[in-house]
Parts: C-alpha cells; structure tokens; sequence
C-alpha cells in the first residue's frame, strides 16, 4: 500500500550519529574483517563495563560480559542456556511479542503474570508470586516496558527481586530502553539490588539508543559460570559478532552522547504531542507512558477487537499500528503506536485515528 504511516515497529527513524559510522568505516579500513573474541572485542566490552557503572552496577568486562549480535540474540542465548523442557518462566501479560514464542520453541512453558491496567501497567506482585510453581527457573522483566511505556520503581524492582531469592529463580532484564524515560524518571537496574546481580541476566541493545536497529548489535551481562555456558552456544552459533561493527559500538558508548540526548528529547515531545492528543479523542485513553517510545491507548470503548480495529486503521486510513492482543491477553482493547515518526506526520496520524474512531462508533 502507498502513502502508508507505519508505526507498527520500533525501528527509529534517525540515522546512526556520524561518529559512530565513521568508526566503522575507520574500523573496516584499519582491518577490522576478522574473527574477535566469542564474547567480544575486549575494548568494547571494557566500555560496556564503563558505562553500566551509570546503573550502580559493576561489571567484570572479562567474565560477565558476552556482544551479541543484536539483543534478541542475547535473549535466546540466555533462554536457551537456561531452560530445559517443561521448565516455567514467568512473563507479563502484556509483553514484548518475542519472549512468548521464543520460550515455548525451547519446550519451556511461558506463564502470564498480570499487569495492572489501573495502575499505569505496573506488575501486580501478589499475582505474579502466586504464578511461581516447582517448575519455575526464571522472571523475565522489561523495563521500560514494550509494549506498556512502564519502568519499574524500586519498590516493585524490589519485590521481585524477593519473590526471585525466596524461590531461587533467575531473573531475565531486559533494559534496551533505559536511555528512554521521561521526565524525571530514572533508570533502575534489578542487579544492582543487594545479592541480585549473581542471579541476573541484564539484556541490553544498541538498536534504540543508538538507533543502530541494522547494525545487530546487542550485550548481555551475568554471572561468571553462567557466561561461560553461554560462550559454548554463542561459538556454535555465530562465532562472534561483526568486528568492526563491535567498533562502533565502542564509539556509540565512549560518545560523545549529545546525539542520543537530542533523539530522547525528540521522543519526549514526541510522546507528550500524541498521547495528549490522543487522549483528548472521545472514547479513547492514552496516559503518558513513563518511558520507551511507544504508545498503548485503550480503544476498548471503541472497539473490542484490538486486531479489527487496526485491520480497519490499515485499509480504511493507511496507518498500521500494532493490535494489543498480540502482546497477551490482557493487551486486548489497546493498540501500540511506535512513535517513530516526527511530529507533523504524527500528527496526521492522530488525524486518522480520530476519523476511524468517530466512524466505528456510528457504525
Ligand atoms: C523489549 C525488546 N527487547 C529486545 C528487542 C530486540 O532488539 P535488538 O535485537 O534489535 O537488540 C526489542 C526490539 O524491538 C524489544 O522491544
């Protein structure tokens, strides 16, 4: 379909800052075309251990950290090192479209644990303990969450981290989004808890931050011995990453950053402009996300298919948006809006939602 506003992935549309491209023009002339460490070049695992230290988190480069190419690499490496068949995992519902397949393609059985629609999507932990059975080995959380914009706040960082000791369970963070908060919100790491960081995978990308979606190019950090058995599949599988791709990397993290503080401030107004606009449409509600730079309006009063309403959005407005029940259950009667457009088409867009909604409502 022609004139089509996409913002049903989260690819930014920025381009990769300069200085990074260039390091990896630099990297590629200067031979940059062979194999590296399985884990990882060590200067950039060096930076990566650099720059977590922001999260209070400290990191040996040399043994808890494996570059991955992109991070739902990093994701599979760690499910897949985990999990044996029958094993449970506790995900949220809703959550990102990945982990669910990813889980049940390894024989393990994914199990929804409820976040708090009321509650800005905030994870109900009486509900989520209640969920843990002998067969559970781990938590996966994200935050700030794709699809609901919600970042955990200590107190729900450490009640997880309770529930996880008391049953001896891994915890799984996946934190691509954590340069993406608004307003004075501030990013929080589950290990950096007291006596979590030995029972936590941390999952990180440059896709986002960097907007680097087609570099592949994405980290994990954990314990030691786990790292050592990942490093067996990570050889199996891809050897390493790209050599002078893991260059840039180094260049993204050693900055210099005002590229990412211009791109989170244009998120910012982004996300200000659409859910206040959104908002403002009758029979819809679209609270400010407190992070990422997604939106999930509810449309319920509009629409009790999620899928049929953005079938109608596609064909009948030419915007495509991603219906909520693909991200669980619970995500039915929302839609997400990945706000990888500048404003004025956003504001389009807003446009086009608002005449799809007034004209479901009168059918
Ligand atoms: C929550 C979350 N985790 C992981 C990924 C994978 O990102 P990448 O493989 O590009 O690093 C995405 C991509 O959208 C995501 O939203």
């Amino acid at each position: 379909m022609k004139d089509v506003i996409k913002l049903s992935s989260g690819d930014p549309d920025f381009a990769t800052p300069p200085h990074i491209i260039e390091a990896a023009h630099r990297a590629l002339s200067e031979g940059a075309t062979h194999y590296t460490p399985t884990s990882g070049l060590p200067r950039l695992k060096e930076a990566i251990s650099e720059y977590y230290r922001k999260f209070d988190l400290n990191v040996d480069p040399n043994a808890e950290v494996i570059v991955t190419p992109g991070s739902q690499q990093a994701l599979y490496l760690t499910l897949a090192s985990v999990l044996g068949p029958g094993d449970e995992v506790l995900i949220s519902d809703p959550s990102y479209t990945v982990y669910e397949p990813t889980i049940k393609f390894l024989g393990a059985r994914p199990v929804r644990f409820p976040l708090d629609r009321e509650n800005n999507f905030h994870p109900d932990l009486d509900a989520m303990e209640a969920k843990v059975s002998d067969r559970t080995k781990m938590i996966l959380i994200c935050t700030p969450n794709n699809p609901t914009g919600t970042v955990l706040s200590k107190t729900d960082l450490e009640a997880v981290a309770q529930v996880a000791r008391e049953h001896d369970l891994l915890v799984v963070s996946d934190e691509i989004y954590s340069e993406f908060i608004w307003g004075d919100g501030r990013h929080l790491s589950i290990a950096a808890l007291p006596g979590m960081k030995e029972r936590t995978v941390v999952i990180v990308s440059f896709s986002k931050t960097f907007a680097m979606t087609g570099w592949r190019l994405g980290y994990l950090i954990a314990d030691g011995a786990l790292v050592k058995q990942m490093l067996k599949l990570q050889g199996n599988m891809v050897l390493c990453p790209a050599a002078f791709v893991q260059m840039a990397g180094v260049a993204a993290l050693t900055g210099p950053w005002e590229p990412v503080k211009a791109m989170r401030r244009e998120y910012e107004d982004r996300v200000n402009f659409l859910a206040g606009r959104l908002d403002e449409i009758d029979g819809v509600s679209c609270p400010k996300p407190e992070g990422a730079f997604y939106l999930f309006p509810d449309i319920s009063q509009v629409c009790t298919s999620s899928r049929k309403f953005c079938d109608g959005l596609l064909e009948e407005r030419k915007l495509a948006a991603t219906a909520g029940v693909h991200f669980g259950p619970l995500g039915e009667g929302h839609i997400r809006l990945a706000l990888v457009r500048p404003v004025d088409v956003l504001s389009e867009a807003a446009d086009r939602i608002e005449s799809h909604v007034k004209e479901s409502r009168t059918r």
